[in-house]
This record gives structure tokens, C-alpha cells and sequence, in this order.
């Protein structure tokens, strides 16, 4: 059972690697990765911006206002680098990842208290639910956690069953995005540090409402559910970053497969593994032999990218794989069929992507097409790489460089 927490893991013996078929590439661990990120950390921005997305030409980071939906990932990798250091004695560096993480949450702590957010408090939660699994003692972090989420369980309605995601000028038009399925870890993440049980019960009902009306009947999802708040009833399914209503967005997919995971993991609730199962079937059955995702998976040809949409997909397939591992008895099929699918994202994307001159990681994601915005690099798709390295290393599945 690899349902392992990362902390404790250090260095694990040689004879604890457990080959996976294809191996994941010596990419996901280059040092240019530690290089990259020191070189961007070392200068912190004032007052506080954040890296978001990436010109297309250089490949050079644009910096974006803390209230950006994104500004949480930058440190979180920050975090993930520190995680990296004490998985891998070998891991080198000079540099103090943690204290950097930290520095770069600084700028976020005005956001507890800023109602002018909308849902993606989730995301911007990260870097205070890493530094308690560093220092679970740490006031300030865990006020952070609580604070983002009640403010999430504040957006929500029990006509709808969900949280609001964007704010609208029409408060009766409740809208809510595939993507707030990643939002409801800060629910449960608060609810445990105070024992309050009304956020984990929203963040199920919330699970429960999207698992009815954001799913087609064949299991792929809409990006957009328009509901009256007034009286609950749908007004509309659309889209906003995909190719059209009914087509599906590949990275609402992704969001699909990860928050369900998530879901079982803090539940073990079955249906909520179902879902996970049959929204990662519906994404391999229609992500191409080569691996690469187009953007949306609808979208004419040729096939355009969305590198950042592989690497959620494949961060949420290992966690799939955990839990198919944790049921009794385990399900090893299932861990190896996600595990595999998995490493074949990443490799496929670090192969099409990997971009050594540019400031990010990875090139070729799509951070929204509608609105023009394509080819560049995405901090939350480069977020995702690095964790994803992190959770194979953690368990075992690659030896450290
Ligand atoms: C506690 O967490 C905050 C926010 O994540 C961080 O800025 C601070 O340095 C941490 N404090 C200690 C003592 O580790
Ligand atoms: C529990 O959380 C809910 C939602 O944020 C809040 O309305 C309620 O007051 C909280 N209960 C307690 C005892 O703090
Ligand atoms: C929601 O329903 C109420 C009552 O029927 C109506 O007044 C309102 O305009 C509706 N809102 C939207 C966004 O359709
Ligand atoms: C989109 O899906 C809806 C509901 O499934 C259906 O009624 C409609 O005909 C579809 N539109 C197109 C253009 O396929
Ligand atoms: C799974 O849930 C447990 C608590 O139920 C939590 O401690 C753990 O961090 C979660 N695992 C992941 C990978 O999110
Ligand atoms: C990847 O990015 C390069 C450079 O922007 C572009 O020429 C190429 O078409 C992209 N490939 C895919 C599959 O999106
Ligand atoms: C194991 O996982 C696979 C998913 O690939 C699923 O189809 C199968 O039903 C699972 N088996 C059990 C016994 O849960
Ligand atoms: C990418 O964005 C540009 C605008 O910046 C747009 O002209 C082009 O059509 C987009 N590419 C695709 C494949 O949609």
C-alpha cells in the first residue's frame, strides 16, 4: 500500500525502486529545475506579483496581482523544492527552498480577509497547507487555512448545493466551473484543524451537486453549470475556456479526475471513486496514442496543446493509482493501469515541451484559447510537473538523480 504521506520518506534504499514500465523520464528530476526556480525566487517583486504565464517567443514570466487565482502556486513550488530536497540527500542545493516558500507566501496573507475573492481560495491555500505538513504548528498558516476556508464555504447555497465560483452581476445567476472541485480540499483542511463538520459537509455537497449536473452521460464534463439561486433549477450548461458548450475542455477534465480522487481520499465515500474512475476512463479513451492532450479534446486539427492539462491529469492518476492501492483488498490493476497513464502524460509532455532557454519548465500550455492565449508557459502546469516527481520519488517508483 503506497498511501504514504512525504514527509517521513527520506532516502530510500536502491532495492525499494519499483520499476514502472515506461520508466518516467530523467527530466521530471533535471537540475535545471532548481535553477529555474532559485533564479525567479531570488527576486521577490514589491509590492507582491506572482508568475502566471509565460510569453510565447522567450518564454519569459509575466507577473500578475496576488488577487490572480494562480498567485498560490509559485510558492507552493517553492514548497515542492523543499519537499524534493529531503526526498533526495543528493539534491544539492545551496539554496533554502523552504525559507523561500515562505518569504513568497508573505504577499498572499492580505487575501484572508479580501472578500473581493472569488472560489479559487483553494488554490491559494497551498502554500499554508505545505507549511503544515513541514511545521503543524504553525498559528499563522493554519489561520490561513481556516480563513480561506470559510470564506469558500461563505459562496455557498443550499438551494443550489454548491459554491458560488464566479461572481456575477446578477446574483441570482450562480455560476459554478469544473475547476472548484479543486477548491474543496481548503474545506476539509479547515474542517480538521477546527473540528467544524459543516465545511466538510458542503464540501459533499458540493461534490454531489457537480457529480450530477457537470458530468454528460458519457462521463465527460461540461466546463460551465449556470443554476437560478433563487430557485435551484439549471439555466444553463456552456462553456468559457473550451471549444464550445458542448465540447469537452480538457483541463476541466483533469480538474475532474484530480478533485473526485480527492474527494474518495478525504471520504472514502464509493461513488466519489467511481466518478474518479470513469472521468480518467473517458480522458485515456480520448487522449491521442502520442500522449500529447490537444487543449480541448473537441478542437479541430491540428492538434493545439495544453501541457498544464497533462500534468494535472497525471498528478490526479497518481492519486487515483493511492487509492485503488488503499482498498482491501488493494487494487493493484487499476494503481498500475492510472500509474502508467500517468508517466505516459508526463514523459509525452516533457518530450513535445521541455524548454531549457525558457524561465518556465514546460512550453505548449494553453492557459485559455477563447480569450488567445496559448503557447506559453504556465506556472500551475510547471506546479504539477514537479509534484508529480515528487509523489513517484516519495513512493518508491524512481531513484533519486
Ligand atoms: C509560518 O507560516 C507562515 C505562512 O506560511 C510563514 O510565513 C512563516 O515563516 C512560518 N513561521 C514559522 C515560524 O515557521
Ligand atoms: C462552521 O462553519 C460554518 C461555515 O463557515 C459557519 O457558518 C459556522 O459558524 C461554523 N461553526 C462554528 C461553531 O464555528
Ligand atoms: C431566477 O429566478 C427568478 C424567479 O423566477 C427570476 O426572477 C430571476 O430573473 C432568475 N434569474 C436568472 C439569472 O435567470
Ligand atoms: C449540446 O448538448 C445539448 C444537451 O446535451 C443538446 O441538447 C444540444 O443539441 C447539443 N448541441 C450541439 C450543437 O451538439
Ligand atoms: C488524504 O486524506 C488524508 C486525511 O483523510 C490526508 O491526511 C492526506 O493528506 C490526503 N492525501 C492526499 C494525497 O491528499
Ligand atoms: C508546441 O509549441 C511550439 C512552439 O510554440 C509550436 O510550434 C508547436 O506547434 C506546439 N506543439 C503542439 C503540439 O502544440
Ligand atoms: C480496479 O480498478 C479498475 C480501474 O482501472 C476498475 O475498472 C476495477 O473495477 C477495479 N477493481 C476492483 C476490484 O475494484
Ligand atoms: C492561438 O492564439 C492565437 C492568438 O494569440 C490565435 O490566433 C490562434 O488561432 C490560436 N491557436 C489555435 C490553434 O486556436
Amino acid at each position: 500500500m503506497r498511501f504514504l504521506p512525504l514527509l517521513p520518506l527520506l532516502a530510500l534504499p536502491a532495492w525499494a525502486v519499483t520499476t514502472l514500465s515506461p520508466a518516467p523520464t530523467p527530466t521530471l528530476f533535471s537540475s535545471i529545475i532548481e535553477t529555474k526556480l532559485q533564479a525567479i525566487a531570488n527576486v521577490l517583486k514589491s509590492p507582491a506579483s506572482y508568475p502566471q504565464y509565460t510569453d510565447r517567443v522567450q518564454g519569459i514570466w509575466q507577473f500578475f496581482d496576488p488577487t490572480t487565482w494562480t498567485s498560490g502556486f509559485f510558492p507552493a513550488t517553492l514548497y515542492e523544492l523543499d519537499t524534493r530536497a529531503k526526498l533526495c540527500p543528493s539534491f544539492k542545493t545551496q539554496t533554502d527552498f523552504l525559507g523561500l516558500g515562505r518569504t513568497w507566501s508573505q504577499g498572499e496573507v492580505p487575501l484572508e480577509t479580501d472578500s473581493g475573492l472569488d472560489h479559487d481560495v483553494g488554490f491559494l491555500s497551498y502554500p499554508f497547507m505545505h507549511e503544515l505538513l513541514v511545521n503543524p504548528s504553525n498559528t499563522s498558516a493554519q489561520n490561513a487555512v481556516i480563513k480561506f476556508g470559510n470564506f469558500l464555504a461563505s459562496r455557498f447555497d443550499p438551494i443550489v448545493g454548491c459554491t458560488r465560483s464566479w461572481n456575477t452581476a446578477d446574483p441570482t445567476d450562480f455560476q459554478v466551473i469544473i475547476d472548484n472541485m479543486m477548491n474543496l480540499e481548503v474545506l476539509f483542511a479547515a474542517a480538521d484543524l477546527t473540528g467544524n463538520q459543516t465545511l466538510r459537509d458542503i464540501a459533499i455537497t458540493h461534490a454531489d451537486t457537480t457529480m450530477k449536473n457537470h458530468f454528460r452521460p458519457d462521463w465527460s464534463t461540461w466546463h460551465v453549470v449556470e443554476y437560478n439561486s433563487t430557485t435551484g433549477a439549471i439555466i444553463r450548461k456552456r462553456t468559457e475556456q473550451g471549444f464550445s458548450d458542448n465540447s469537452t475542455w480538457t483541463r476541466g477534465q483533469s480538474w475532474a479526475v484530480y478533485g473526485y480522487a480527492n474527494m474518495f481520499n478525504r471520504t472514502r465515500l464509493t461513488r466519489y471513486l467511481d466518478t474518479a474512475r470513469n472521468a480518467a476512463d473517458l480522458y485515456l479513451t480520448r487522449t491521442p496514442s502520442s500522449f500529447i492532450v490537444p487543449w480541448d479534446f473537441d478542437a479541430p486539427l491540428p492538434l493545439m496543446a495544453d501541457t498544464s492539462a497533462s500534468t494535472i491529469a497525471a498528478t490526479g492518476l497518481l492519486l487515483l493509482a493511492d487509492m485503488e492501492e488503499s482498498l482491501s483488498p488493494p487494487n493493484s490493476t487499476g494503481a498500475a493501469r492510472w500509474r502508467t497513464a500517468a508517466v505516459n502524460l508526463l514523459n509525452a509532455a516533457a518530450k513535445l515541451a521541455w524548454s531549457p532557454s525558457w524561465q518556465s519548465l514546460l512550453s505548449n500550455g494553453t492557459v485559455n484559447n477563447p480569450a488567445a492565449n496559448n503557447l506559453t508557459g504556465i506556472v500551475y502546469g510547471d506546479y504539477y510537473f514537479i509534484k508529480a516527481g515528487n509523489v513517484l520519488l516519495s513512493e518508491g517508483f524512481v531513484r533519486c538523480p
